[in-house]
């Protein structure tokens, strides 16, 4: 019976604490911005401020003292209260209500305001659990310190607590949580770091006022480059000038920085941006990003190129930035940077001009976070959480936080381990009732229990899970059954205090030698052994142990039950609470940066896969068109093409980072009932391959000049992957059918990123070489050491192709005892003979001279050598070269009549619209006519 309602007690109590808690969501969601909470600390009345945050007070908070101050321009209310906690070893914790594996920003703001009439500017420190997060330096009175972290939680509830007091008094005056989405702040390390925020800053800011909420949904602090010049920003570089424009920014996401962010910037006139600033808690690793948006009008002529020089690391500098490139427009954001840099607490940076370019760098904005190791907290944690549950509502255990860091609670001694242990437990007199805690028998590197003066009752545990035990006091409760023998087995125990309970039974023999103290009065059933009557006594002490016994197997399952109950609990806050983010499939990398498709979304969207458009290593590509009426290539990867979810979250995660206008832009991802799907922007024009081989070649045949745009296209595309990005990343699988074309035939690279991924696909040599044959360097096959040259001989194949219009295997085309493009082009134009390679279908109309540029930087491409082979980069030269040469061998071909010369004017200018299919054809058709007349 008893069992039976406190269970049913137990059970009620979850009920109530979750629709406690559901109700308290609701209203969160109801009176503020959802994932927002804003302490007013010391504070007395809920309130919306100037930005329409709805702060509360935080009476939650049953230490401390509150204080009103008064600043000079400052006038916001939750700036007029503080509460502040007394300068002992103590320390003083927040609980906040998180909800688990979601993102958040936490910040604590800090204005003294000399508070307590001392002017003695305080020195404390803050923590989040047991990770020591800061200290807090007030330097100023009249000024706002802020303290701000991005984590990812762990638990449903986090604690930050103050302590440690140097000089002063800890107090605060703000505490703020910001919910993310998804996040661009995901890193690899995110379960062993927090990421500590130094710098966010908005750069050509068009007044000192910093930019967050409203205009940034998350609220946060993007500061004005203009304040705090002379000890934050310093040694602006001559010639760096403001910019900005009222223009639309596409921001891409949320989470990017806000528009308004976005559109100032500072540009370097010069040819140069240098700044130097000051990074709180540096030096260490940092999560470093720049945000770029093209917010100029340029003149069609002029470039903007540039790099990032940090002195020390020359590697940094290899990257080019190329706003437009990299953001695929004007207006768009690019947002290059760095998971884990080195950096120093006074950083100097420079961005400076390429040679080449004909306009300074410009810079948007910037976020340097550092990262700050967590703490693992007290070994004993989980332990001291079940003891102090089941007195949730004793002062006592509202000290929050880890037991052992970066303080102790007042109650408990730990060692000094870094993963500390407890070893002191003061409870005596706090009233408590029930049992003797089982948790407590369980702490491992206790020496120390004091539980006396309380009203415990049932039987005395067995301690010998603490063998280190030394003192245990546990006089002056209502403790019932005998002195177990298994107190014998405590080695170290000195002192035994177990008097004035209801004890009974005799005393263990090996309890009374000499060394121990043991005191046991006051328990009118207990004795010492040997004495007269002791036959009764045994019988007595057997009846009163079976009791024990059974209480002891009841109060066991209740345990056990409860402990159920709290895993179901739990389990339930992981999954399922409305207004949760819904735990998506692959949880880790992936899931926090791409965008994740329901499988049922892509099934209407490709009309249950009914349009295939494609095939190859990776698996079968589909058609689709989303309900918005955006057009997608849905891949579907090959069973087992990639090795396990963790890659495939990794490799998603890493596809989302890339964007160039000449890559094919990934738009997300879907893993579900065994499928794994890629969903890209979908290319009307399909592959290069089929235009120059497939069926459509015979009413699409592709000029020359095109065929060199298309060249150029896919070759600025790798020169993004192999100098753009850090890591640089190289393709492996480069080929025509992965040079994919869209509406206005402007080519882009697809399939880069995945080869990782393929464990085996049908064109691959070997599972450990990957490449397709035909297309894959000699030297990485036999070495099997993979450099951005091996890509460079692939593009060499290519570039053949190209010219030939041949395929780069075949059985047919190269005579006898030759089926590779390589061998056979290379005889022909080493011996001077390229007519004989050129493809037929161009009819002649090209110009000679661009021709054999292409075809000797082609037989470059394909050196047996790496090392002999040019860089990416000095093919793109060369075909711009060719393209020149072409473009005014076109101009005087075209010259030659004037009606056609017209009706190129009026293609072109129909190509400067939005082109369909249809009308694709119709320019590709009219390019025909031009050609025919001067072949003629
Ligand atoms: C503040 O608002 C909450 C709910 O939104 C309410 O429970 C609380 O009583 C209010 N506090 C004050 C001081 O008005
Ligand atoms: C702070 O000011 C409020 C009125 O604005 C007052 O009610 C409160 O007692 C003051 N608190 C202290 C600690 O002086
Ligand atoms: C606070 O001060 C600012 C300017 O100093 C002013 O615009 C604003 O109206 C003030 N707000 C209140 C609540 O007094
Ligand atoms: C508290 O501060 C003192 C003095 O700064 C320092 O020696 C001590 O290690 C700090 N304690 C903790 C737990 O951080
Ligand atoms: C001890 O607990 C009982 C019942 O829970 C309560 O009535 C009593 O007031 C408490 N005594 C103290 C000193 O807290
Ligand atoms: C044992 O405990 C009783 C009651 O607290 C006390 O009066 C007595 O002095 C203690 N004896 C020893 C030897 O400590």
């Amino acid at each position: 019976m008893e069992a039976m309602d406190a269970t049913q007690r137990c059970y009620y109590h979850h009920l109530l604490f979750l629709s406690l808690a559901l109700l308290f969501l609701m209203d969160l969601t109801k009176a503020q911005r959802p994932g927002f909470l804003s302490l007013d600390c010391g504070g007395k009345d809920n309130f919306t401020d100037e930005l329409g945050l709805w702060w509360t007070p935080d009476t939650q908070m049953l230490s401390g003292g509150t204080a009103n101050i008064s600043v000079a321009n400052e006038n916001r209310t939750q700036y007029k209260t503080l509460r502040y906690f007394p300068a002992d070893n103590r320390k003083y914790c927040y609980m906040l209500n998180v909800i688990s594996r979601t993102r958040y920003l936490l910040r604590a703001s800090f204005l003294y305001g000399n508070f307590d009439s001392n002017n003695v500017y305080p020195k404390f420190d803050i923590s989040l659990g047991p990770t020591h997060w800061a200290t807090v330096v007030i330097s100023d009175a009249g000024s706002i310190e802020y303290q701000e972290l991005i984590f990812l939680a762990t638990e449903p509830a986090v604690s930050v607590c103050l302590s440690n007091a140097t000089t002063g008094q800890p107090f605060i005056s703000t505490l703020e949580l910001r919910q993310f989405n998804g996040s661009i702040y995901m890193t690899q390390n995110e379960n062993e770091f927090f990421l500590s925020v130094s710098a966010r800053i908005n750069f050509g800011a068009d007044s000192d006022a910093p930019i967050r909420y409203p205009y940034d949904p998350f609220d946060r602090i993007w500061e004005s480059d203009t304040v705090r010049k002379a000890n934050y920003l310093v040694d602006v570089a001559a010639g760096t000038e403001k910019v900005s424009t009222q223009k639309p920014i596409d921001v891409s996401s949320g989470e990017m920085p806000p528009e308004k962010v976005m559109q100032t910037a500072v540009v370097g006139r010069n040819g140069s941006l240098t700044y130097r600033l000051n990074l709180d808690g540096f030096p260490g690793f940092g999560w470093a990003f720049s945000y770029f948006a093209e917010i100029e009008d340029l003149a069609p002529t002029a470039t903007r190129k540039f790099r990032l020089v940090l002195p020390g690391n020359p590697d940094l500098s290899k990257a080019i930035v190329n706003i437009q490139e990299n953001a695929q427009g004007k207006y768009r954001l690019y947002e290059p940077g760095f998971y884990n840099l080195s950096l120093p607490f006074v950083l100097s940076f420079k961005f400076g001009k390429t040679s080449d370019s004909t306009m300074g760098p410009l810079l948007n904005a910037m976020e340097i976070n550092k990262y700050l190791k967590k703490s693992d907290g007290s070994l004993d944690g989980q332990l001291v959480a079940g003891i102090i549950s089941a007195y949730s509502t004793a002062d006592w255990a509202q000290e929050g936080g880890d037991p052992c860091l970066p303080t102790t609670w007042s109650w408990i001694q730990c060692n000094t381990d870094p993963q500390p242990k407890i070893t002191s437990i003061k409870l005596s007199r706090k009233n408590l009732t029930g049992s003797i805690p089982s948790e407590l028998t369980k702490l491992s590197g206790l020496v120390e229990l004091w539980l006396d003066g309380n009203s415990f009752s049932g039987t005395i545990p067995d301690f010998s899970g603490c063998p280190n035990l030394k003192t245990i006091h546990l006089e002056d409760n209502q403790l019932i059954g005998g002195l177990p023998t298994s107190l014998t087995s405590l080695s170290n125990l000195r002192e035994l205090y177990v008097q004035n309970n209801k004890l009974s039974g005799t005393v263990p023999s090996n309890l009374l030698n000499k060394g121990l103290i043991l005191n046991y009065t006051g328990n009118i059933g207990l004795h010492k052994g040997g004495s007269a009557g002791n036959h009764k006594k045994i019988i007595i002490g057997s009846s009163v142990g079976a009791t024990a016994l059974l209480l002891a197997t009841i109060i066991s399952c209740l345990l056990m039950h409860k402990g159920k109950k709290n895993y179901a609990n739990r389990d339930q806050h992981e999954h399922g609470l409305p207004g949760q983010r819904v735990v998506s499939k692959l949880g880790d990398a992936a899931s926090e940066v791409a965008h994740y498709f329901p499988l049922s979304e892509l099934e209407d969207a490709t009309r249950n896969f009914e349009r295939k458009v494609g095939s190859g290593g990776f698996g079968v590509v589909y058609y689709g068109k989303l309900k918005e009426g955006k057009e997608i290539a849905v891949k579907v990867l090959t069973n087992n093409s990639f090795q396990g979810k963790r890659e495939f979250s990794n490799e998603v995660a890493l596809l989302s980072r890339i964007h160039h206008r000449n890559l094919v832009e990934f738009l997300g991802y879907c893993q579900e009932e065994g499928k794994s799907v890629l969903v890209y922007e979908f290319m009307h024009n399909g592959t290069l391959k089929e235009h120059l081989y497939g069926p459509v070649m015979h009413e699409r045949r592709i000029s020359w000049i095109k065929r060199l745009e298309i060249a150029e296209d896919a070759a600025k595309g790798i020169e993004y992957l192999h100098t753009g990005c850090i890591p640089s990343i190289i393709h492996r699988d480069l080929k025509t059918s992965n040079i994919l074309l869209d509406k206005n035939m402007r080519a882009k690279v697809s399939d880069f990123g995945l080869s990782k991924l393929a464990i085996d696909g049908a064109s691959h040599v070997s599972s450990i070489v990957r490449g397709t044959v035909g297309y894959l360097d000699p030297e990485y096959y036999i070495s099997q050491q993979l450099t951005d040259k091996s890509d460079v001989y692939s593009f060499g194949v290519i570039l053949l192709e190209l010219i030939s219009g041949q395929e780069a295997i075949s059985n047919e085309s190269f005579g006898v005892n030759c089926r590779n493009i390589v061998q056979w082009a290379k005889l022909h134009i080493e011996s001077g003979d390229i007519q004989g390679i050129i493809d037929p279908t161009l009819h002649k109309e090209y110009d000679i001279q661009s021709m054999w540029k292409i075809a000797e930087k082609a037989l470059m491409c394909v050196q047996p050598h790496g090392s002999m082979r040019p860089s990416i980069s000095e093919v793109i030269k060369d075909i711009q070269d060719a393209l020149s040469i072409e473009r005014g061998a076109e101009a005087i071909r075209e010259g030659s009549s004037d009606e056609i010369s017209r009706q190129s004017l009026h293609s072109s200018l129909n190509l400067g619209g939005s082109l369909d299919l249809g009308s694709t054809e119709h320019y590709l058709s009219i390019d025909d006519s031009i050609a025919q007349p001067t072949a003629r």
